[in-house]
């Protein structure tokens, strides 16, 4: 098939690639000049697993290419992807429109418009009003970024929302995939679909805030929330995944989900509690942290706090809505002198200093702060880190470390929900 795809950052980039790697012809669409220039030499802007090499690939076997020109790319498309967003939006709606009105004007009625932003509930509807007679699917992704090709590639599920159940629509979902029979497709209606994609991110968020909350209350009854979340996860009913207590949620996925469904809610006149208490529960992560390293320091002003780990969780370069942002934030109010290791982020335009290793922030620090879990952080030069810091303070929002080895190691260790 020819597919085009508008929008080259997380979700459109990778379904670009991967569409490319199950053999379509596939041209990825953007109107940022200065990434399609990064994409033409065949670089990636993300720090993404795979990425990068399958793109070379793809571009070298002539299979994928990019443009700036969206006319041409769906008068040449049997399929037009849509996976745009605008900085700063509440949600995705206005950028896809735009998409959709180019689309209404080219289209034949025969080209098929997929969509896969996250859009307001209700969204596809209108969009499959300004398109007919061309048809609307709404398709949303769980790609995770880190792993995201992986994702793309090897799906747990498709969801595919549907107009009406049109069997040549879901006869060309299933070549666009090509995937094997184990792969359920979810065949549903468009606000079926949409709102699956809320309600798998927000049920994600909530373990999370669960597992937060559970932290608090194991660091009043004297518990061990890593012990406690174990011995929850083998219950298959429960699973283990996303039971990691911490700092909260962030990035450009998840904090965006439960607001858009709060937003939807209130919009509805529909109470909606439990995400209330996943947001703030979530919110109030930051302020726990922080209020910790101030019990222990007293007042931060000049104080020199090195910071480890900047983006919003491992193995990607992004830091939107990191929870590490606010805690940078309060350490620059507090007026702290700050200095951050991150392997990959980039933080420019932050006033922070930045250190090249794990060991060069530490100089007379007087805390070290642990913000996001990299394996590189995971077994560092103890003796060294001691010999550097100030005070043997090490306050970890994401629970690396063992509190016994911390303790024969000499340090004083604050980490979350363990007593
Ligand atoms: C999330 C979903 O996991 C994807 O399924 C979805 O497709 C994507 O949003 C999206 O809507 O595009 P992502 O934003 O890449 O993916 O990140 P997650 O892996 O879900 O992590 C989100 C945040 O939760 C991170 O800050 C992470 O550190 C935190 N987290 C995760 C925890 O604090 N505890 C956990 O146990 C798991």
């Amino acid at each position: 098939m020819n597919v085009a795809v508008f929008g080259c950052g997380y979700v459109g980039l990778t379904c670009a690639v991967g569409l490319a790697e199950l053999g379509h012809t596939v041209v990825g669409v953007d109107i940022d000049e200065k990434k399609l220039a990064l994409l033409k030499e065949g670089k990636s802007p993300l720090f993404e697993e795979g990425l990068e090499a399958t793109m070379q690939r793809q571009m070298t076997a002539g299979q994928l290419t990019f443009t700036h020109d969206g006319e041409s790319a769906i008068q040449k498309s049997d399929v037009v992807m849509c996976a745009v967003s605008l900085p700063g939006e509440r949600t995705d709606f206005g950028a896809v429109m735009q998409v959709a009105q180019l689309f209404a004007r080219l289209a034949d009625g025969k080209k098929l418009f997929v969509n896969k932003s996250t859009v307001p509930v209700g969204s596809a509807e209108k969009i499959g009003e300004i398109i007919a007679p061309s048809q609307i699917v709404a398709n949303p992704e769980f790609l995770q970024e880190g792993t995201a090709l992986r994702n793309f590639l090897h799906p747990e599920r498709v969801v595919v929302g549907l107009n009406d159940d049109d069997e040549n629509v879901k006869e060309k979902m299933k070549e666009l995939y090509c995937y094997d029979e184990e792969i359920p497709f979810v065949f549903t209606s468009l606000r079926n679909a949409e709102l699956i994609k809320y309600a798998s991110n927000v049920f994600l968020a909530t373990k999370i805030s669960f597992a937060n909350e559970l932290a608090n209350l194991c660091e009043a009854t004297g518990g061990d929330v890593q012990e406690v979340v174990r011995g929850m996860g083998f219950d298959s009913r429960i699973g283990s995944d996303f039971l990691q207590a911490g700092i909260g949620f962030g990035g450009s996925c998840l904090p965006k989900s439960v607001q858009t469904l709060l937003d939807n809610g209130k919009d509805l006149d529909c109470d909606l509690p439990l995400f209330e208490a996943v947001k703030q529960v979530n919110e109030s992560r930051v302020d726990t942290l922080f209020s910790r390293l101030e019990q222990t320091l007293g007042s931060l002003q000049d104080k020199k706090i090195a910071v480890w780990g900047a983006t919003f969780k491992p193995n990607t370069n992004d830091i939107r809505e990191a929870p590490s942002l606010k805690v940078l934030q309060k350490l620059i109010d507090a007026r702290a002198q700050i200095c951050v290791f991150d392997p990959v982020a980039s933080l420019d335009g932050l006033d922070v200093a930045t250190a090249d290793d794990l060991y060069a922030g530490l100089q007379d620090a007087e805390a070290l702060l642990i913000l996001t879990e990299w394996d590189v952080f995971k077994n560092p030069d103890f003796v060294k880190m001691k010999s550097l810091m100030n005070q043997p303070l090490v306050v970890d929002g994401r629970n690396i470390f063992d509190p016994a080895v911390m303790k024969d190691q000499g340090f004083q260790y604050v980490s979350v929900g363990r007593a």
